[in-house]
């Protein structure tokens, strides 16, 4: 692991391969279940409950430790982000940081703001959204995590996500697949910020804490991941119908190849089912067409 503290980003061995980064592209999102140890788990908590003092590690330019004190107070507690044990075990946990280095590149970026989902429980399920400012398109800019810092079973409702709807607007009320994305003390979730979902209904009773954060690419994309001597791209799963056009479009984004792609619809490349007996026409033309992202009315022009 290699932090640079004055750029506030780090860089490490890529730890996904290229099935992984394809799952990441097609589902939208990754879970690491109980990664951060339990000491760590604990602290965040009593940190977040005001239980033992604020401890910056440093300060930024006109930031004392009164206002870090007031950030601890809000929904937005970023002063966590200053504390050393904080940026060891949960911003650089290496399971984490592997998996961002991989989607994001050399050099990723660390967040600069932490909202905190604090629920008092037992709470009836949240509305089905995409987050604000959410960007429908292939460019992976960053990524969104979610630390539940203490055990967070079904009862303590977790986020709720919807997998594969990172790729386009849902409208009206979604009644698709879902999956808890809870689990253990120190459970990480990696999404794309465009994903729809929800905090999910709780039963039992007492606070959730749930802190979301954002890791950012600063370096162009390059298929510089862990290669995967079975991965094919001609006949590898990127979806169904309406799907996988654009999660092949992701990938080559990430490849670095994002303006070359090209596809020509139909049953053509990336499509493809099981039932074939051959692989899908299409893969590899220069010529042809790119899925068009801005069918997604979603207030960017381009
Ligand atoms: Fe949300």
């Amino acid at each position: 692991m290699r932090y640079d503290p004055e750029n506030r980003t780090f860089d490490c061995d890529p730890t996904l391969n290229d099935s992984q980064v394809l799952e990441f592209c097609r589902e939208g999102y990754l879970m690491l279940h109980g990664a951060v140890p339990d000491e760590i788990n604990e602290r965040a908590c009593q940190y977040l409950n005001g239980e033992i003092p604020v401890s910056p590690s440093w300060l930024p330019d006109g930031v004392t430790v009164a206002e870090v004190e007031r950030m601890r107070g809000t929904h937005e507690p970023s002063g966590i982000l200053l504390e050393d044990w904080f940026v060891e075990h949960v911003l650089l946990n290496p399971a984490l940081a592997g998996a961002m280095r991989s989607l994001l590149g050399a050099h990723t970026g660390l967040p600069v703001l932490v909202s905190n989902h604090r629920v008092e429980c037992p709470a009836e399920a949240q509305g089905w959204h995409h987050d604000a400012d959410r960007v429908f398109g292939p460019e992976l800019e960053f990524a969104e995590v979610f630390y539940f810092p203490q055990d967070t079973p079904p009862e303590l409702g977790p986020t709720e996500i919807a997998p594969r709807t990172h790729i386009s607007r849902s409208d009206g009320d979604f009644t698709g697949e879902s999956v808890l994305a809870g689990g253990p003390a120190g459970t990480l979730g990696i999404h794309h910020q465009s994903i729809l979902h929800r905090r999910g209904a709780s039963t039992a009773s007492g606070v959730r804490h749930m802190l979301k954060y954002n890791y950012w690419r600063t370096s162009p994309p390059c298929r510089d991941w862990i290669e995967d001597p079975e991965f094919d791209p001609r006949t590898a799963w990127y979806g169904g119908h309406a799907h996988c056009q654009y999660v092949a479009h992701m990938l080559w984004w990430l490849q670095g190849q994002g303006d070359e792609y090209r596809i020509i619809g139909g049953q053509g490349w990336p499509f493809r089912t099981p039932n074939q007996i051959g692989p899908s026409y299409g893969y590899g033309r220069p010529d042809g067409y790119q899925p068009d992202w801005r069918r997604n009315p979603d207030g960017y022009s381009r």
